[in-house]
C-alpha cells in the first residue's frame, strides 16, 4: 500500500508548549492520514503547565523530549507541511526544507509568558491548549477538502477516453475507485454523455419530484450530469444552479451548458458547506454522491435547510456504512476521494437529517457497493481481500429524500398558541 501519510512539521522558537500541543492533538485527531513531529529553533525544557493542562485531557507528554529543527533539516527530512506556531521570529529563521512543502504560520500566545497566580497562568495555558486543538482540527478538514478538490481537478482535466478507460463501465478492468458506483443515465432525458465522468452513485432526480417551474440547486455538480437531467424537467421556466468546489468541474460543466444553449443552467463555485446562495431560494435540492466527501455533514444539512423555500425538499444519493471498514482504509487519499472511507454510518447520517429540521425523511432507494477484487487487492492482503469479501454488506449508496417543514415548526411556542 502506497504511504499517503501527510507529513507535518510543527515549529516554534523552544519546542517546549505550542509546537508540542499542535504535534499531540494532530496525532490525536489526525489518526494514521497524518505523520506529526514538531521542534524547535533552540529547544528548550517541555514546559511543565502545558504537560499539566494536556495530562487533564488525557494526553501525557511526560518526559516528551524536544528536538531541534536544524538536526531534522541537516537529515534530510522532508514534509508535506512545516507549520509554525509562535510569531514572526520562528516563520523567518526556519529553514527551507526539500521538496514541495506548504509553509503555513500561525501565531499562538506563549505559555511561558503566562503571569499570575499558578491557576491562573495555568487557565491561561488551557485557552491556548483549546485553541490550538480547534485550529488543529480546522486543518485536518481543510486537509481533506484539498485533496478531494485535487483529484476531482485531475478527473475534470482528463480527457473523456482516459477517463472511461479507468471505469468499469466500459468493460474493462476497474482500477479506479471513482467509477465503480454509478448508475445508467444514458437513458433520461436531457442527458449529455459529455457531463456524464461516472461519478455518481445514484439517481437522485428520479425521485426528486422536480415540476416544471422549480429553482433545483445541485450540490457538488461535477461536470452538471445531475443539472442537465433536472434541466428536462424544470423546463425553460424553471432555472438549475450547480455548485461545485473544484475550479476545473466549474469550467468543465460551464462548457457543456454553453454547448447545450441553456441560459438557464449555472453554475457557481463554492464549499457546500458554506453554500454561495441567498436563503429560502430552492423548491428542489438534489446531490450525488458528494456529502460523503464533507467533512462537516451537519453543516451541509443545516444550509441545505437554509436555501430550501419552507415546504421544499431535498433528494440525495449518497454513500453511507452499515459496518466498519478496514482501519489503515482511512489513511488512503483514493478511498476518501473515491466516497468510500468519508461516509458515515446510515443511522448516524438519518439522524443529522433529522436534527437539521427536516420531515417526512424517506429513504427511496438503498443499493449494495461490492468493491471489486483488483480494488481490493490495492488496499488489502489476499487474507485480508477474503475476510473483507465474506461481508461486503458494509457499503450502501441511499437515495434519501427529505421535506423542509412549510413554516418554520421550531419556533413556535405550543401547538396552540397560533404563534407561528
Ligand atoms: C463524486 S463527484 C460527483 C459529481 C457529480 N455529482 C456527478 O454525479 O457526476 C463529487 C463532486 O463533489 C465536489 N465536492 C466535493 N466536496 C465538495 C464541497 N465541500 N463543496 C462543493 N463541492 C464539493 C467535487 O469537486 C466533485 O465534483
Amino acid at each position: 500500500m502506497p504511504d499517503n501519510k501527510h507529513k507535518v512539521l510543527f515549529v516554534c522558537i523552544h519546542n517546549s508548549a505550542r509546537s508540542q500541543m499542535a504535534e499531540a492533538f494532530l496525532r490525536l485527531h489526525g489518526g494514521t492520514a497524518f505523520e506529526a513531529e514538531s521542534a524547535g529553533l533552540e529547544p528548550g525544557k517541555l514546559n511543565p503547565n502545558v504537560v499539566a493542562v494536556m495530562k487533564e485531557i488525557g494526553i501525557d507528554l511526560t518526559g516528551k523530549p524536544t528536538q531541534a529543527v536544524n538536526d531534522l533539516f541537516h537529515q534530510g527530512r522532508q514534509y508535506d507541511a512545516v507549520i509554525t506556531v509562535c510569531d514572526k521570529e520562528a516563520a523567518e529563521r526556519c529553514p527551507i526544507f526539500p521538496g514541495r512543502v506548504k509553509r503555513i504560520a500561525w501565531s499562538f500566545k506563549d505559555p511561558s509568558g503566562f503571569k499570575g497566580t499558578q491557576e491562573e497562568v495555568l487557565e491561561h495555558t488551557r485557552k491556548v491548549r483549546d485553541e490550538i486543538e480547534v485550529t488543529i482540527k480546522d486543518f485536518i478538514r481543510q486537509h481533506l477538502k484539498d485533496m478531494v478538490r485535487q483529484k476531482y481537478s485531475e478527473i475534470a482535466l482528463q480527457d473523456k477516453a482516459t477517463n472511461q478507460s479507468s471505469c468499469c463501465g466500459s468493460g474493462c478492468c476497474s482500477t479506479e475507485v471513482y467509477n465503480i458506483m454509478s448508475d445508467d443515465y444514458s437513458n433520461l432525458e436531457g442527458y449529455d454523455p459529455n457531463a456524464d465522468l461516472g461519478l455518481g452513485c445514484g439517481l437522485p432526480t428520479q425521485f426528486a419530484k422536480i415540476k416544471k417551474g422549480d429553482v433545483v440547486v445541485d450540490l457538488g455538480s461535477g461536470a452538471g450530469n445531475d443539472c442537465f437531467i433536472a434541466r428536462a424537467e424544470t423546463g425553460e421556466t424553471g432555472k438549475v444552479i450547480g455548485i461545485d468546489f473544484t475550479p476545473a468541474m466549474i469550467t468543465k460543466a460551464r462548457a457543456n451548458a454553453e454547448q447545450l444553449g441553456y441560459n438557464n443552467v449555472e453554475f457557481r463555485q463554492g464549499d457546500i458547506e458554506d453554500m454561495p446562495l441567498t436563503s429560502n431560494k430552492a423548491d428542489v435540492v438534489v446531490s450525488n454522491c458528494v456529502l460523503n466527501l464533507v467533512p462537516n455533514k451537519h453543516k451541509v444539512f443545516s444550509e441545505i435547510s437554509r436555501i430550501l423555500k419552507p415546504g421544499g425538499h431535498f433528494s440525495i444519493s449518497d454513500i453511507v456504512l452499515k459496518g466498519t471498514l478496514p482501519d489503515k482504509w482511512r489513511e488512503v487519499a483514493e478511498l476518501y476521494a473515491g466516497c468510500v472511507s468519508g461516509a458515515i454510518q446510515k443511522n448516524e447520517y438519518l439522524s443529522i437529517i433529522e436534527e437539521a429540521g427536516f420531515v417526512n425523511i424517506q429513504i427511496q432507494k438503498e443499493k449494495k457497493i461490492i468493491l471489486p477484487d483488483d480494488i481490493l487487492g490495492q488496499y488489502l492482503t489476499p487474507e485480508e481481500v477474503t475476510a473483507y469479501s465474506a461481508d461486503d454488506s458494509r457499503i450502501e449508496s441511499i437515495t434519501v429524500y427529505g421535506e423542509k417543514p412549510a413554516k418554520d415548526e421550531r419556533n413556535c411556542c405550543s401547538p396552540d398558541s397560533k404563534c407561528c
